[in-house]
């Protein structure tokens, strides 16, 4: 199962960005939302549109006149499209890599994504102008390096550099294995004694990260391991190191798809050759009690 399938199979709301409470985020939903307003008032067919790498549906979801539109949602996971037709039945779904997508007999008036297309890699943008019919639009909005998601998603992974390089999953479960007269127990009690301060010093700011979940969870099971049964400790410290390595994987191919400012001109460069126009990059904010923060590239334009 790809890391992108076990984290939809988890996810619940069926949102990837929501707040710190679970919610799905209202400016960006404000933003698909008058798009999709705009684009009613000037089209008259039955408009097919695209969203490239939907999930579950987020973009889509945003939509209040939905009747007037024919919704293709394109995903490499089987996970999150199941979770779509569920919530959307009416819209159609295509299980594809973008990178791999490929047709003849379509083109959509409207191509849009939202962190979506950039996970197939930076040279695959140009394919909106094969997809896309004449006098069609598209709008994307992509991960933008220094941006609030890229900094957690770094974050996300240094913490999870650090239990690797600590080996703390090994070293705890050695210390539930071991019984504390074993000659062996005194050793693995110091190597875990000595990486302790240095997990310490770096638990995260964010309070779910696998490091404070993996250092104060095992932290309340050891001081407590006379309640518990050893293989009930072992399984929590086995599934959550599991969990650690399929984020591990999906927070590196996050920060990969990370678009930087010298990517934004050659894909600008690269969507003008491919025989679009009106081609333009802005950031997208969202304004916060601590100021006004930098959440993505949206870029839009016309063929
Ligand atoms: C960050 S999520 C965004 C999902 C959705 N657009 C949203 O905003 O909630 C990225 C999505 O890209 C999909 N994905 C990753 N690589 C892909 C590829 N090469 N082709 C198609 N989908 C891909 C994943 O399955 C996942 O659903």
């Amino acid at each position: 199962m790809s890391s992108w399938d076990k984290y939809w199979e988890n996810n619940t709301g069926g949102e990837v960005f929501v707040s710190s409470e679970g919610q799905k985020n209202t400016e960006l939903e404000e933003l698909w939302r008058k798009f999709f307003h705009r684009k009613q008032n000037l089209i008259k067919k039955k408009t097919k549109v695209l969203d490239i790498a939907s999930g579950a549906g987020s973009i889509f979801s945003s939509i209040d006149n939905s009747e007037n539109f024919n919704l293709y949602a394109l995903d490499g996971s089987g996970e999150a499209l199941e979770k779509l037709k569920t919530q959307m039945p009416y819209v159609n779904v295509l299980k594809y890599k973008f990178d791999e997508y490929a047709t003849k007999d379509i083109y959509y008036d409207i191509i849009v994504s939202q962190f979506g297309i950039e996970y197939s890699g930076k040279e695959y943008f140009r394919k909106i102008g094969e997809l896309l019919s004449d006098e069609g639009s598209f709008k994307l909005i992509v991960h933008k390096s220094g941006s609030m998601i890229d900094k957690r998603t770094q974050q996300e992974i240094d913490c999870i550099n650090l239990l690797n390089d600590t080996e703390f999953f090994d070293l705890a479960k050695k210390l539930i294995k071991l019984d504390n007269d074993n000659i062996e127990y005194k050793n693995v009690f110091e190597q875990f004694t000595s990486i302790e301060p240095l997990i310490f010093n770096n638990l995260s700011s964010y309070k779910n990260s696998i490091l404070n979940q993996g250092y104060y969870g095992f932290r309340q099971l050891y001081s407590n391991q006379e309640r518990y049964y050893k293989k009930d400790i072992l399984t929590w410290l086995n599934n959550l190191e599991y969990e650690k390595d399929i984020s591990y994987s999906r927070l590196l191919s996050m920060s990969k798809a990370t678009i930087n400012l010298q990517d934004i001109n050659k894909i600008k460069h690269d969507l003008y050759s491919s025989g679009l126009r009106d081609v333009e990059v802005s950031d997208f904010n969202i304004s916060r009690a601590d100021g006004v923060l930098p959440l993505a590239w949206e870029i839009s334009g016309n063929k």
